[in-house]
């Protein structure tokens, strides 16, 4: 791809004898906000730091903006890397923080200030220059070690887990706002992070890792709706999982019954005999009394009521399974919340089903 900033061919990392990256091939756009997902452990740190150079490839390429990047020093890339543990200084101020890495530059002093205003309002830190570091917040620390990686106008941001020392609220306002000034500076930036919903909210695409491979890479909607594996499914949102049977062009899903199924329903080829069959909580629902559907139906027993105020999230059993399936249910008005122990009828799309090759 020619429109590549970030481009990596077969990249192995070991430390010592542990094989922390196995095979990396990944290929990244200039502008766009690319995350890095997976579990702990996987490498999602490990493969971070290889393209800032803070660790060298043991294999493979690695080209940044076209250039080969494997005698290049991580202060000569054209990167920059914003770490989840805010690494400002608090002796200093806000100012001299935002511009400790001009410090250096053949700037003079006035254009360094400008600059550093401007790094400031760009992160809604307006004003705050003369503040001493050590006297902010988390969330204003981690805007700080944002507007100083931003001053340096590097071609890729890096950001390891940026915000998860965060509490909820207040990382869902960075991510907001990290979104918003990825796109008014236009410059690549690379997220790490293990909170799926994030990576949902924030990214054009995502690669799933899991054990220094990439299990897939996709945009937010087709990691959704067409997980290539089921873990992979599992590990993006809740994906209820049936044991099913695939004969040409139809399924038998446990407690759910014989249903159609297309080629586009099984992203890694179309499974013939022994098959998982996948079923997100938002293509069921419970239907209440009287209420008819056109839709497929089955029955199960509640056995699990989780209320979140917009959502009530139902553990149901359906008949012949053990496995609990999670079915959600915006909550209306008139609409009561069921009991634990309620038989329920349950209405679902077959269209919603995924294939698995592996049960
Ligand atoms: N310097 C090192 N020496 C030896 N092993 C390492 C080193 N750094 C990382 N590892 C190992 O490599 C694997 C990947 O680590 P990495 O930090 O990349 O994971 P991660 O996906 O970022 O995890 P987390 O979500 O917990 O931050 C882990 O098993 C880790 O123990
Ligand atoms: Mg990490």
């Amino acid at each position: 791809m020619t429109d590549a900033i970030v481009s990596l061919t077969d990249v192995h990392k070991y430390y010592g004898t542990y094989h922390a990256l196995r095979g990396i091939t990944l290929d990244i756009r200039a502008g766009e906000f690319f995350s890095l997902l997976g579990p702990s452990g996987c490498g999602k740190t490990t493969l971070l730091r290889t393209i800032a150079g803070f660790e060298d490839v043991s294999s493979g390429t690695l080209l940044l903006d076209g250039k080969d990047m494997a005698r290049v020093a991580a202060n000569k890339r054209p990167t920059n890397m914003v770490f989840q543990s805010y690494a400002i200084f608090p002796h200093l101020s806000v100012a001299e923080n935002v511009g400790f890495g001009l410090r250096r530059s053949s700037m003079d002093s006035a254009a360094k200030a400008r600059a550093v205003d401007e790094a400031l309002e760009m992160v809604g830190l307006k004003g705050y220059g003369t503040r001493a570091a050590h006297a902010l917040s988390g969330g204003q620390r981690q805007r700080v070690a944002l507007a100083r990686a931003l001053i340096l106008k590097p071609k890729v941001l890096l950001l390891d887990e940026p915000l998860s020392a965060l509490d909820k609220k207040l990382r869902e306002q960075m991510q907001n706002e990290l979104r918003r000034l990825q796109r008014q500076v236009g410059i690549t930036f690379i997220l790490v992070t293990h909170d799926q919903e994030e990576a949902l909210i924030m990214s054009d695409r995502i690669a799933v890792m899991f054990e220094g491979e990439i299990a897939q890479l996709a945009s937010p909607q087709d990691l959704y709706r067409r997980p290539l594996t089921r873990r992979v499914g599992e590990f993006i949102g809740v994906m209820n999982v049936l044991p099913a049977t695939v004969s040409g062009q139809e399924a038998d899903i446990a407690g759910l019954g014989r249903a159609p199924v297309t080629p586009d329903q099984a992203p890694s080829g179309m499974p013939e005999g022994t098959a998982g069959a996948g079923i997100r909580p938002e293509s069921m629902s419970i239907l209440y009394d009287g209420e008819t559907t056109t839709r497929r139906t089955a029955s199960g027993e509640v056995v699990e009521v989780f209320y979140y105020g917009d959502m009530t999230y139902y553990d149901v059993v359906l008949p012949g399974t053990t496995k609990p399936m999670t079915i959600s249910m915006k909550n209306v008005a008139g609409r009561p919340v069921l009991d634990r122990g309620t038989t329920a009828r349950i209405a679902w799309d077959a269209e919603a089903l995924v294939l698995f090759g592996d049960t």
